[in-house]
């Protein structure tokens, strides 16, 4: 059975001077127990609030419909309860700028450890010692639970959210641009380490980044979002040498490689407006590869192969050209 299972998922934002905005749409997407996924996509393009919405934290204004399936329960059912008992337990999130999250006039250990008590797992003593292995574990001298957050460097701080995170032992991390405010150096290394507990502990890793070799170099799988809806997704080598979308494609060209002296381009255009539904491929007015159909019919998801999805009229020509061409080896 799947860890998580996310079947048209649907989030609207209403506006203060009315109207909606579609921020995800039709979103599905399946992750088995120990596996990651990287959820990739420029600015705007919804990630974020899928993942807020798969842990049942979208704000007021939202409004949203589908299912979130975590461990056998849906975790949208009105009321909260069930989305309750799994956060922290069984899936935990390390959100966007979250190292500025800490209490400041509280220790690191007694916030990392007060999920423990919060759930009743441990008792305060237990939960401090526990803290301090967590912090251990997460490469911080377990002595410097006694500081203030304050105290902390950024990567230190960040190290002290993935140990908060941990807390609970979930089986689940959610982590939405873990790295964004640390310099390059700390971002490798949280990086790694990410990918070293996931490993160790067995836990699902489900990612947002803008950053796609971190994808390919942290995740089983990636998913590609584009003006709400996902619009590719399958193991990562699949979609590295033969993407299937387009804007996978050009995702993929618009990133430097180190190891390749390709030129790297960029991607013309900006997304589409969310507040209008769309009733044509929402990527044609940016895609080098649109014909006159793309501007009249909305691409659905579509199974292309083992584990692989993609939505877009034009899928097998352009798993042809990949195949056919040199791409990447
Ligand atoms: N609380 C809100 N009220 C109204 N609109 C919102 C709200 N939160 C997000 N949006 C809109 O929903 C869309 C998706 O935003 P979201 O933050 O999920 O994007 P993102 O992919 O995470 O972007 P980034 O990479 O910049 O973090 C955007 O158009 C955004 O303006
Ligand atoms: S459906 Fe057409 S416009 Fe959209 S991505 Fe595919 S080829 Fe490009
Ligand atoms: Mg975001």
């Amino acid at each position: 059975m799947a860890l998580l299972e996310v079947r048209d998922l649907n989030v609207w934002f209403r506006l203060p001077k009315g109207g909606r905005v579609h921020a995800v749409q039709d979103l599905s997407l399946s992750l088995d127990p120990g596996q990651s996924m990287g959820l990739v996509g420029e600015s705007g393009c919804g990630k974020t609030t899928a993942l807020t919405a798969i842990m049942a934290l979208v704000p007021p204004n939202a409004e949203v419909s589908g299912r979130v399936i975590f461990d056998g329960d849906d975790l949208l059912v009105p009321g909260e309860r069930t989305a309750r008992k799994h956060r922290w337990t069984g899936l935990s999130l390390v959100f966007q700028g979250a190292m500025n999250a800490f209490n400041p006039v509280v220790r690191v250990e007694d916030q990392i450890a007060e999920p423990m008590v919060a759930h009743r797992l441990r008792d305060q003593r237990q939960a401090i010692a526990r803290a301090r292995e967590l912090l251990e574990m997460v490469g911080i001298n377990p002595k410097a639970g006694r500081r203030y957050p304050h105290e902390f460097s950024g990567g230190m701080r960040q190290r002290a959210m993935m140990a908060m995170a941990l807390a609970c032992d979930p089986k689940l991390l959610i982590a939405d641009e873990p790295t964004t405010a640390l310099d390059n150096m700390v971002q490798a290394q949280i990086l790694l380490l990410l990918k070293r507990l996931s490993e160790e502990l067995g836990l699902g890793l489900l990612m947002v980044t803008h950053d796609l070799p971190v994808v390919s170099q942290l995740c089983d799988s990636a998913a590609v979002m584009y003006a709400g809806r996902i619009i590719e997704r399958g193991p990562i080598a699949d979609l590295f040498h033969a993407p299937a979308h387009p804007y996978t494609r050009m995702l993929f060209d618009a990133t430097p490689d180190l190891y390749d002296d390709r030129p790297v381009i960029s991607i013309p255009g900006t997304p589409p407006r969310l507040d209008r539904e769309p009733t044509a491929c929402p990527f044609a007015p940016r895609c080098d590869s649109a014909v006159d159909r793309c501007f009249a019919q909305l691409p659905l998801p579509e199974e292309i192969g083992p584990a692989r999805v993609a939505a877009c009229l034009r899928a097998e020509d352009m798993l042809a050209l990949a195949r056919g061409g040199s791409r990447h080896g």
